[in-house]
């Protein structure tokens, strides 16, 4: 059983974990980062180059057009929770095996998410959504609000595929802009001490739509 019960712990956790292959050629492990009371959560898929130097998530290029788009709609990198779902940068960059995907998740992830316990958890890419939801696919269901267990998934593009398909910036853009407004229709109302209030009371986000589809099991 896993006694770890706040995040400085998880922290330890993770930078020592030698539970897949993957340690084997880090440099650092790169647990999530971000307050333990923060309503959103970001998962990407795995440490780059930078992140593996860093042990940060979201330091290179990719994690400087997530900082744009928190900026876009009020937020901060301080105020949220970004992680991933792989610790350790796979070699080379290549994507994550499925063993490798399944450890980290059983022994991390699901213990981050438990003890930030956010609103809203925003999968970043196909590797994060699939690993919540398998049956959904990232072009589908981006932009929508979904449902796993108690949480609310809201899919975007991984920030790294618009730096090699530009056209993707806007889609991500847009769908970015909805989380505000997503965030606001699944706060308890009358709720007044979050974290985000101020950026969710900007008149730009007046027009959220609705979430698309509400689907929690
Ligand atoms: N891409 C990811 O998925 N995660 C990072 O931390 C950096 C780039």
């Amino acid at each position: 059983m896993n006694v770890i019960g706040n995040l400085p712990d998880l922290r330890l956790g993770i930078s020592g974990c030698v539970a897949c292959p993957l340690h084997e050629g880090r440099t650092n492990a790169v647990p999530g980062d971000g307050p333990a009371d923060a309503e959103v959560v970001f998962i990407g898929e795995a440490p780059g180059f930078y992140e593996d130097k860093q042990a940060r998530p979201f330091v290179g290029q990719a994690g400087k057009f997530l900082d744009e788009l928190l900026e876009s709609v009020g937020w901060t990198r301080e105020q949220v929770f970004v992680t991933n779902v792989v610790k350790c940068r796979p070699p080379n960059n290549r994507d994550p095996l499925p063993v490798e995907l399944d450890t980290c998740e059983s022994n991390w992830l699901k213990l981050e998410l438990r003890l930030v316990d956010p609103k809203i958890v925003v999968t970043l890419g196909r590797f994060s959504l699939e690993r919540l939801l398998p049956d959904e696919r990232i072009g589908r269901a981006r932009g929508k609000t979904l449902g796993w267990g108690d949480y609310t998934v809201f899919p975007i593009y991984h920030p790294a595929a618009a730096l090699h398909q530009p056209q993707l910036r806007n889609v991500i853009k847009e769908d970015f802009q909805k989380l505000p407004g997503v965030l606001r229709s699944i706060r308890a109302p009358g709720s007044s001490s979050d974290n985000l209030d101020q950026a969710a009371e900007l008149p730009s986000q007046s027009d959220e739509p609705e979430p698309q589809q509400l689907n929690l099991f």
